[in-house]
């Protein structure tokens, strides 16, 4: 069976839902699935596919586009060369070999390594060129670093539909074409941002100025459902990428024998008792897609960890690791944990987050369990980061 939804009049949703999905490039969690969403437009003159879908689902987007016959799609326009969108191109240049690819110069040279597309397949195109479909005009817009280097948008100026490829996307399976539970969409677009787009949060933030004078009535990415009230998700973006923080703190941590666990929970109970938010993640069995959306808004991160072997535990390291490539807009951090002879936990710690521009705070580091000296250390930091906080000119308060 074939599934062609019409988006407006000539254009159709033709790409596949991943209901099973689970993990993406064998690291990020996908609790609600995803779908690879391709769109195909039917000028007066000429056709055009943006965007194909992953390999393993090649057969669905060949199925949506039953009825069309070899000569009937004269471009494919190729937003990303990721192989989630990009994988199936092969395929369909196979089964439509009149059809060009378009896309960005750095597109071209990714295509030809990745998918070994030959070179007079491509029509590359510059920033704000535009190709003529007849009655519909496509107008392409170089938007790097969401999420490589060679990403493009696509904006189609009679129909006011801007094409956004991973741009304002979501990790979500649904039917809906459009969204219509907008608390579900946010969760999956916040988890989204977080995990893939947060690294590039200056280059996001200019390429929000770049569409903010295009007319815009849809939004179709090619991840999650389109849609058709953009400022829905252009606003969420444009609170995520700023330069604001909010008065929260989260608290990754890992206890052995239940010192660190202690000093965690008391801590928490002493931030939330000085009125911050706090989000505990205990990193023995993570969802870091979760801990990745926490830090889209924290003002302070405090790690909590034993010592083992001289060094923190393995697993924050992997969180710590992971927070550093994402380079959240945190403002402070600090470290928080228990050792039983020694070690050089801070110092391995702090040396994995250079790419955190960040004040660190006073570590709070014992022997054993903690004792009431301990409990009051805590507290210090506590007020500390409270004053941190309120001293820090651009925190927003919590909505
Ligand atoms: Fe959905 Fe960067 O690929």
């Amino acid at each position: 069976m074939s599934l062609r939804r019409e988006l407006k009049s000539n254009i159709y949703a033709v790409g596949a839902i991943d209901w099973d999905r689970r993990l993406f490039d064998e690291l990020v969690p996908l609790p609600d699935g995803t779908s690879y969403n391709s769109y195909l437009i039917k000028g007066s003159k000429k056709t055009a596919l943006i965007d194909t879908v992953d390999p393993t689902m090649t057969n669905v987007l060949v199925r949506n586009l039953e009825g069309l016959e070899a000569g009937d799609i004269d471009y494919v326009i190729a937003d990303h060369a990721e192989q989630d969108h990009s994988g199936s191109l092969p395929r369909i240049l196979d089964l439509y070999p009149g059809a060009k690819v378009v896309c960005t110069p750095k597109c071209k040279d990714l295509l030809m390594d990745l998918l070994l597309i030959p070179e007079d397949k491509f029509i590359t195109v510059a920033d704000g060129e535009t190709l003529s479909l007849g009655d519909k005009t496509l107008e392409f817009v170089h938007a790097p670093w969401v999420h490589w280097p060679e990403t493009m948008l696509t904006y189609l100026r009679e129909d006011k539909i801007l094409f956004t490829c991973d741009f304002l996307g979501s990790h979500l399976a649904t039917s809906d074409l459009f969204v219509t539970d907008e608390a579900t969409v946010y969760e999956a677009a916040k988890r989204y941002y977080a995990e893939i787009m947060m690294p590039f949060q200056t280059t996001i933030r200019k390429n929000l100025a770049r569409i903010n004078d295009l007319a815009i009535e849809i939004i179709a990415p090619s991840h999650g459902p389109a849609y058709d009230k953009p400022d829905f998700i252009l606003n969420a973006y444009r609170d995520w990428a700023s330069d604001e923080v909010k008065n929260e703190v989260v608290i990754p941590y890992i206890s052995m024998h239940g010192s660190t666990k202690k000093m965690v929970d008391y801590f928490a109970e002493a931030l939330i008792e000085r009125g911050i938010t706090v989000k505990q993640f205990n990193l023995s069995e993570p969802d870091i897609g979760k801990l990745a959306m926490a830090l889209v808004d924290a003002a302070t991160v405090v790690i909590g960890s034993p010592t083992v072997l001289v060094g923190p535990h393995p697993k924050v390291v992997y969180a710590a690791c992971l927070a550093n490539a994402l380079r959240p807009k945190l403002k402070f951090v600090s470290i928080i944990g228990s050792y039983g002879w020694g070690g050089r936990m801070v110092e391995q710690l702090t040396g994995m987050i250079t790419n955190l521009k960040v004040e660190i705070l006073d570590p709070v580091v014992i022997k054993g369990v903690p004792k009431e000296e301990d409990f009051e250390a805590l507290d210090r930091l506590a007020d500390e980061i409270v004053n941190k906080h309120k001293g820090h000119s651009i925190i927003k308060a919590k909505a």
